[in-house]
C-alpha cells in the first residue's frame, strides 16, 4: 500500500460500521417563519452508500443538507450522525466537533486566496484539530495526487480554473478525515468543460467507498453513481428508493415528470467520461 492508499483507508467504514445508518432523519419539520420548508422528511444514509437528493428548485434539498451540518435546526424531528443527535447539539464547540465529522461541499468554493492550494488544505486540520504540520502536509499532498492536482500545490486559488478549484475545495474537505461528506450542486457555477473532471473526482471518492450525500441537478451523474436517490418536492419527498427504480420505474407520477423533463431525450453518461489520464495531464 503506498501511502496515499494507506491515507485513504483511514477515511473508509469497517464491515461492522458499514451495516448500521450513518445519517438519519426522522420526520424532519423545518419552517422560515410561514414558509413550511421541510415538511416530514424521512433519509437514511448507511455507510459507503451514495444517496443522492433531486427535484425541483426551492423543494428543500439545500436545506436537509445544512439540518445535517447543524447548520440549520429543525423544528421537530431527530437528525443523527452516527451516535450524535445532531438536532440536540446546543453549544458552538458540539456543532465544531460535528463539523469536524461531517464535510461539506459548496457551489462556492471559498478558497483562501491568500493561501496556497497546500497551505488551504493544511491549515484546518493544523489548527482546528491540532494536527501535527508534517502529518497535515502528507496527507494534503496525498489528496492532491487523488484530486489529480498534485502539481498545483504551490499555485494560489486565483490561479486555477474553476474546476480546479473546486477539486481543491473537494480534498480541503476530505483532510479533515470526515466519516462523510455532503455536496451541495458542487457542479452548478463551473464552464462545461470543468464539469467532467469534478465528477470524475466524486466518482473516485464513491467507487473508493465514501459516505456521500449529493443534492445536484446532474441527473444522468446521479443515475449512474448512486445506491439510493430521494426526490423532493416542496419540502416532502415524495419517493425514494435504488437507483433503478427511480429512474426506470418511479411509482410516483411527479418523479416521472420531473425526470423526464430533468433529462430530456440526452445520452446516458458512459460509466467513465473522462480518462485518468486526460485529467492527469498537468493542465
Ligand atoms: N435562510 C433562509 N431564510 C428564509 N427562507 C429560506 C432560507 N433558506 C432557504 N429558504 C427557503 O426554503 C425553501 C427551500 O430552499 P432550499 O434552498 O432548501 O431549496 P433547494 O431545493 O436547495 O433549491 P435549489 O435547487 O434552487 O438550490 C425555499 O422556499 C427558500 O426560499
Ligand atoms: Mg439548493
Amino acid at each position: 500500500m503506498n501511502a496515499t492508499e494507506s491515507f485513504l483507508s483511514t477515511l473508509l467504514a469497517t464491515p461492522a460500521e458499514a451495516a448500521a445508518p450513518l445519517v438519519q432523519l426522522n420526520n424532519v419539520h423545518l419552517a422560515f417563519g410561514d414558509n413550511q420548508v421541510l415538511q416530514g422528511i424521512d433519509v437514511e444514509v448507511r455507510r459507503g452508500q451514495a444517496v443522492s437528493i433531486i427535484g425541483p428548485s426551492g423543494s428543500g434539498k439545500s436545506t436537509i443538507l445544512r439540518c445535517i451540518t447543524g447548520l440549520l435546526r429543525p423544528q421537530s424531528g431527530a437528525i443523527t450522525v452516527g451516535e450524535t443527535r445532531v438536532d440536540a447539539l446546543r453549544t458552538e464547540a458540539e456543532l465544531i466537533a460535528l463539523r469536524k465529522r461531517v464535510g461539506f461541499v459548496f457551489q462556492q468554493y471559498n478558497l483562501f486566496p491568500h493561501l496556497t492550494v497546500l497551505q488551504n488544505l493544511v491549515i484546518a486540520p493544523t489548527r482546528v484539530i491540532g494536527r501535527d504540520h508534517a502529518t497535515a502536509e502528507r496527507d494534503a499532498r496525498a489528496l492532491l495526487d487523488k484530486v489529480r492536482l498534485g502539481h498545483k500545490a504551490d499555485a494560489y486559488p486565483g490561479e486555477l480554473s474553476g474546476g480546479q478549484q473546486q477539486r481543491v475545495a473537494i480534498a480541503r474537505a476530505l483532510a479533515m478525515r470526515p466519516e462523510l461528506i455532503l455536496f451541495d450542486e458542487v457542479t452548478s457555477a463551473l464552464d462545461p468543460e470543468t464539469v467532467g473532471e469534478v465528477l470524475t473526482v466524486i466518482r473516485d471518492l464513491v467507487d473508493d467507498g465514501m459516505t456521500c450525500v449529493l443534492v445536484t441537478h446532474e441527473m444522468r451523474f446521479a443515475e449512474e453513481i448512486s445506491d439510493q436517490v430521494y426526490f423532493t418536492e416542496a419540502g416532502r419527498i415524495v419517493e425514494h428508493g435504488p437507483v433503478s427504480q427511480i429512474f426506470g420505474q418511479p411509482r410516483s407520477e411527479r418523479t416521472r415528470a420531473f425526470l423526464q423533463r430533468a433529462l430530456g431525450n440526452g445520452p446516458r453518461t458512459p460509466r467513465h467520461p473522462l480518462s485518468i489520464d486526460r485529467l492527469s495531464t498537468p493542465t
